[in-house]
């Protein structure tokens, strides 16, 4: 029998409510699908700053470096400095864990309406691509005489091409199992030396891959596009801040944020990857019971196929879906389900299929 070694930790506001939901399907899939997880909690996150000083232990990433995934919520509290949560957990995990790969899908569920109102399943269909290690996001830059009127503040993005060739060739890779279709999203008409670069590099890459066909377009026409044609799309790839904010532009034609699941990937396997929703730790509805718990599902599912459990994730997969279609749906979808009430649903939806 199969046996993952699972690090899980909840973060801060609702990932206390949507982690351990998600944990319990993943144990009832594990317990169907015949492999073993054995798992350990980690408290890190702003929660743990406020007793401890730090998002985690010193050692916290050769901690979690031993663990074959991670399964993730979300940081950051209303009290507690807002630069940290990125800086001090997600993106220090993110680069030290080499997880380049941050694959985020986007797909309209069952019986689930999205707000744009002539849009049908087979429309929205897609997944994005974002760079995660490098980009806009590595943190590198200054503020000077922050206080005084001669202020100034910088931040460099980098673009290597090892990174940015070997994210290229993970998203062209996946569009050959899927339409195989590749749209870049850039902004290389104005950051004419970054992302010309990037672009250069993408194309130098797509000429291996003649099989799909390969489009660039640019953030502003993408964003546009997302909601007035997101049939257009089936593998988008793109930059670190753009995938970030294309991502919830993503969650929010499915209908709502709680919905998206995502993996941060380290494809080589050199390293654990981790799986988070692609949303925050929702402050404002935090201990309510009334999260919506999907995307943290979802996650779960992409973290089983990650493990080669792909059955058992398709199964997860499944059942959410017949769930949606039900119309057991939490308060952000128009529903009146509780986090609960949705993942009772999921788990019997899981244990009533054979
Ligand atoms: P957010 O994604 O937490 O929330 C945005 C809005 O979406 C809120 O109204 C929230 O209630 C709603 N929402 C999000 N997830 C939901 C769910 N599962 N069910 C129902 N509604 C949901 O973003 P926000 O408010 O900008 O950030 C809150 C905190 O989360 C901040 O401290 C931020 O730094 C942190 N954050 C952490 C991330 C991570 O750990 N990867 C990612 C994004 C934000
Ligand atoms: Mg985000």
């Amino acid at each position: 029998m199969n046996t993952y070694k699972i690090a899980v930790i909840n973060g801060d506001g609702i990932g206390h409510e949507i982690v351990p939901a998600g944990m319990e399907l993943v144990m009832a899939a594990a317990e169907k699908h015949n492999f073993k997880l054995e798992t350990q909690s980690f408290p890190f996150g702003a929660g743990y700053y406020k007793k401890e000083g730090k998002f985690m232990p010193d050692n916290g990433l050769e901690i979690l470096k031993e663990f074959d995934a991670i399964f993730f919520g979300a940081v950051g509290l209303p009290d507690v400095d807002d630069r940290l949560p990125f800086k001090d957990y997600t993106n220090k995990v993110r680069t030290a864990f080499k997880q380049y790969v941050n694959y985020r899908p986007v797909k309209l569920w069952p019986g689930i309406k999205s707000p744009l109102r002539n849009k049908t399943e087979e429309d929205i269909d897609f997944i994005i691509i974002r760079e995660n290690n490098e980009g806009e996001f590595v943190q590198n830059g200054t503020q000077l005489y922050p206080d005084s009127p001669e202020g100034m503040a910088t931040d460099t993005s980098i673009f290597t091409r090892k990174g940015t060739e070997r994210v290229a060739h993970y998203a062209f890779q996946l569009a050959q199992k899927r339409n195989k279709q590749l749209t870049n999203v850039t902004k290389s008409n104005t950051l004419i030396y970054t992302l010309a670069y990037w672009d250069r590099v993408i194309e130098e890459v797509a000429q291996q891959y003649p099989d799909v066909a390969y489009r660039k377009m640019y953030i502003d026409a993408a964003s546009a596009n997302f909601v007035l044609h997101p049939e257009y799309f089936d593998v988008v790839l793109t930059t670190n801040m753009l995938g970030d904010i294309l991502s919830d532009l993503g969650g929010a034609i499915m209908g709502s944020l709680g919905l998206g699941g995502s993996g941060n990937i380290n494809p080589e396997k050199e390293y654990p990857s981790m799986f988070e929703p692609i949303h925050g730790s929702a402050p404002d509805i935090a201990g309510q019971g009334i999260a919506n718990p999907i995307g943290q599902f979802w996650s779960a599912a992409q973290m089983l196929e990650h493990l080669g459990e792909k059955t058992a994730a398709d199964d997860i997969v499944q059942a959410i879906g017949k769930v949606t279609a039900q119309g057991i749906v939490t308060v952000d979808l128009g529903g009146n389900a509780s986090t609960s009430d949705v993942t009772k649903a999921v788990l019997a939806a899981l244990k009533a299929t054979t």
